[in-house]
């Protein structure tokens, strides 16, 4: 069977197309899944790229969304023919974050989706929300189910609260759908006004242009009448957690989920603490949470916006479109 792997040290000239073994039947409590499609993320690329430093032949991709083909002695969940979609921390099954580091993550510290099939613990995937398509439903495992915790799952999101998002990838259109969806207000921002008008399309209420207004954070603070947002999603990291600290209301929300603009930086703490702002570190979810996304998906009829679908053999082609940052959502493989 057919999967991808990466040679160290990385590079997108190092992702090979292989002939994997078949995996077997599945043992007891494991499914034996047929993939079809998988989603890019910003962690991928770290990985592919050799930015996070991987295992040499690691076949990469956290996302994964298939067919169960066989299930394994003891797997009442899941039945031949069923539709699945993969979890980003497969032993993060419920309850408060137990997890700070990537060595279970698919993709980076085992190996991950880019391949035809897998067979692996049936508590490793959750159902697809109803008449997805793999790739729609591979969007889910990691940008679809970090927008969605951080918003309703360590937030309470209601209707009436404002919502800021940062940029239009694939985190930041999630929520921006989400947001729109449970009845909030969303202020977006984009380098791009043709992106912006895209976003207002979409619903977004406030749009910005974050290269042309650089205090985009004072901003977004006279669009919310001087008060600030209640929720901020920050997928920037260092560069723009100043003026997010600027663009949320005294009490509110940020979800720390990003480092497009590196890893450390300096922040202004006191302001922080005089807003008496909760800043929330988080990394994707729980299984127990992604089955909650996929029960608001089946009720809501909710769709993710995917820019483009790749062939698996044209993998590094992928990850130089979203290195080109021209996309908009998400980034798919369909296979
Ligand atoms: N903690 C977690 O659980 C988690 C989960 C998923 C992703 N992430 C992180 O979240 C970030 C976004 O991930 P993604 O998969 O959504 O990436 P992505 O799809 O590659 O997003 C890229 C987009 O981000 C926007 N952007 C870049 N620099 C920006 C800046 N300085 N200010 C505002 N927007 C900026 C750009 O939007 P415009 O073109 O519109 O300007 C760009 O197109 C990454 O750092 C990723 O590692 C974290």
């Amino acid at each position: 069977m057919n999967g991808i792997v990466v040679r160290a040290p990385g590079g997108l000239d190092q992702l090979h197309m292989v002939d994997l073994p078949d995996p077997g039947q599945p043992g007891p409590g494991e499914i034996r899944v047929r993939i079809h499609a998988s989603s890019l993320n910003f962690h991928d690329y770290g990985v592919v790229s050799g930015r996070i430093p991987a295992e040499d032949r690691r076949i990469p991709m956290a996302d994964g969304a298939g067919v169960v083909e066989a299930v394994g002695e003891g797997v009442a969940e899941f039945a031949a023919g069923d539709h699945v979609v993969s979890c980003f921390f497969p032993h993060w099954q419920d309850g408060p974050a137990e997890v700070s580091d990537f060595k279970t993550v698919p993709g980076d510290g085992v190996d991950g989706y880019a391949r035809e099939v897998v067979v692996r613990p049936a508590s490793w995937f959750t159902r697809q929300p109803k008449g997805f398509s793999h790739a729609e439903a591979a969007t889910l495992t990691t940008a679809g189910l970090t927008a969605w915790r951080a918003l309703v799952g360590d937030d309470r999101l209601k209707a009436g609260d404002s919502v800021l998002v940062l940029g239009t990838g694939g985190v930041s259109i999630f929520a921006l759908q989400f947001a729109k969806m449970m009845g909030a207000t969303v202020i977006a921002t984009s380098s791009s006004d043709a992106k912006l008008e895209r976003v207002r399309a979409m619903g977004a209420d406030h749009t910005i242009n974050y290269r042309q207004t650089e205090d985009w954070g004072a901003k977004v603070r006279d669009l919310t009448g001087g008060r600030g947002v209640d929720h901020v999603i920050e997928v920037g990291g260092p560069g723009t957690l100043p003026q997010s600290i600027q663009a949320v209301r005294t009490g509110g929300h940020i979800s720390l989920i990003g480092v497009l603009t590196g890893r450390a930086g300096e922040i202004p703490t006191a302001l922080l603490m005089a807003k008496q702002a909760r800043l929330q570190g988080l990394i994707v979810g729980n299984r127990r949470q992604q089955n909650d996304l996929v029960r608001a998906i089946d009720a809501t009829g909710f769709r993710p916006v995917i820019d483009q679908s790749f062939e698996l053999g044209a993998i590094a082609d992928a990850f130089r479109h979203e290195e080109s940052g021209k996309h908009f959502g998400k980034i798919c493989l369909e296979f």
